[in-house]
């Protein structure tokens, strides 16, 4: 059987940057170190006055494709996925695709296109698809475009106005993969819950804290799930875990979690027990508050030992580099993080190629999804043409009454007068108006101009 998985990958980042503990948190009269050491943000990433989630990914997807060699009779669908969307009818990838269409000389006519949503997960969903798609083997040789692409902006005033961001990751799918196969088995936790949601409106209702416990439900059960089908798993199966990243500070807690799970009954768990004893059993406590009690004081002992932190440190860390600088993608954050960890391994100058990911997903409303991924032989040519230390540094840094002013561009509800760009767009889309039903307009600036 043909593997299938990622061929390759592009991040575009918005182009405006927030600094969290210099320029937000004294605004919000909070410690720096709520962001830097709490959440596990330093910055975060927005996007200027021309830019949105069509721009943005389509900036992402002709990056990939440029580099790549691709044109549009490679390209089979366009699957697009967010939870930034504008239109309840006509989907993003059609925009995205339009916006290509201006810069190749054929169209993308003959490919399927589409929206998924699902929240965070939509970006991994629509990577299912296109494996199924692939894997059904109705591709006809062509690839998949997978575009993951939000502006995860908060209501001024809302907690977790924190944790915005904004960027698109595009992924091209495809037999035999240059970068990672995926695994065709998966686990599932899934429920009916209202955590977080958007009811026709552009910010999110979220309730915060349950949310946080609500990721951490689905995944212990997604994780289950996935063992259910693959077998349990060990800590050292995975060179990294790539986890869904809404802040740093969610996944230190997933990790813990995670860690705590796959230790058990392994010689692991026997070799901490001198340290910290073994994981509490619910059939040793009379109520179930007691083991409760008692897990949750093994889990606090657990994440002080130097086992744990070590393999924290090289498991789970480097997942979150890029993540610290750039905020909540939604749903291309999973896939930041992927690429956070492998641009890490190329830097480190390690061997990966055979190793395998445990890849995390989750969606508010809410989901999680559990698959592993096995890195192809050509993970450290795709890796090495990222380019994304480039476009974090060439951001252009905002300050607290310009990240107001941004912040009402791209308000819905409000019309704003003052559209300035703060930066000159250069060899990409950018948003170009209204047309006469509504429909957003784009156009590529192919050298430094002034957008009027
Ligand atoms: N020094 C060090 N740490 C500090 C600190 C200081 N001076 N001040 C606070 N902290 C720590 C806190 O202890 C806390 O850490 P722990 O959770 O480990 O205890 C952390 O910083 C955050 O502080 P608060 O809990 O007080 O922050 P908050 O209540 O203002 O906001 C939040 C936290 C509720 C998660 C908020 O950011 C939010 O609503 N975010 C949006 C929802 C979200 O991202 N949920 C995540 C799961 S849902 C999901 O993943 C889907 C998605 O993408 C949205």
């Amino acid at each position: 059987m043909v593997g299938v998985g990622i061929d390759a990958i592009e991040i575009h980042t918005g182009k405006l940057c927030l600094d969290l503990g210099e320029t937000f948190a004294p605004e919000m009269g909070d410690d720096p170190d709520k962001y830097r050491k709490g959440l596990g943000l330093y910055t975060s990433s927005f996007p200027d006055s021309y830019e949105d989630i069509v721009t943005m990914g389509a900036n992402a997807a002709h990056r990939l494709m440029k580099r790549t060699g691709r044109t549009p009779a490679d390209i089979g669908r366009i699957d697009v996925a967010t939870e930034s969307a504008f239109d309840n009818s006509k989907p993003v990838s059609t925009y995205i695709a339009g916006c290509l269409e201006q810069v190749f000389e054929t169209t993308f006519h003959h490919a399927n296109k589409g929206e998924r949503k699902f929240a965070c997960i939509a970006g991994t969903q629509s990577l299912d698809d296109a494996y199924n798609w692939i894997r059904a083997g109705r591709h006809r040789g062509r690839s998949a475009l997978v575009i993951a692409t939000d502006t995860a902006l908060y209501a001024r005033g809302d907690a977790g106005e924190a944790t915005q961001g904004a960027g698109a990751v595009a992924m091209l799918i495809s037999e035999d993969p240059s970068l990672v196969e995926l695994s065709p088995e998966q686990g599932y936790g899934s429920a009916d819950e209202t955590d977080f949601l958007k009811p026709n409106q552009q910010f999110p209702s979220v309730d915060g804290k349950r949310s946080v416990q609500v990721y951490l439900s689905r995944m212990r059960e997604a994780l289950q799930d996935y063992e259910s089908v693959a077998g349990d798993t060990h800590p050292d199966d995975f060179a990294f875990i790539p986890f869904h990243t809404p802040f740093p500070g969610m996944v230190r807690k997933a990790g813990l979690l995670g860690y705590r799970h796959v230790i058990r009954d392994t010689g692991v768990e026997e070799e901490l027990a001198a340290e910290i004893g073994r994981q509490p059993r619910p059939e040793a406590f009379d109520d179930d508050q007691t083991y409760l009690d008692a897990v949750s004081e093994y889990t606090d002992a657990l994440k002080e030992t130097t086992r744990y932190q070590e393999w924290y440190e090289q498991v789970i860390e480097p997942t979150l580099n890029i993540s610290r600088y750039v905020g909540n993608w939604y749903t291309g954050s999973v896939h930041v993080a992927r690429a956070s960890a492998l641009k890490h391994a190329l830097e480190q100058d390690r061997e990966l190629t055979g190793d395998r990911l445990l890849v995390a997903s989750y969606g508010s409303g809410a989901q999680a999804e559990i698959h592993t991924e096995t890195v192809q032989d050509g993970w450290k040519e795709e890796i090495a043409a990222f380019d994304i230390d480039e476009h974090l540094d060439a951001r252009h840094d905002i300050t607290f009454e310009e990240y107001e002013r941004i912040h009402d561009i791209h308000n819905h509800d409000i019309k704003s007068e003052d559209v300035e760009e703060f930066t000159t767009p250069s060899d990409e889309f950018v948003f170009d108006g209204w047309g006469r039903m509504g429909e957003r307009k784009y156009k590529f600036v192919s050298c430094k101009i002034k957008v009027i």
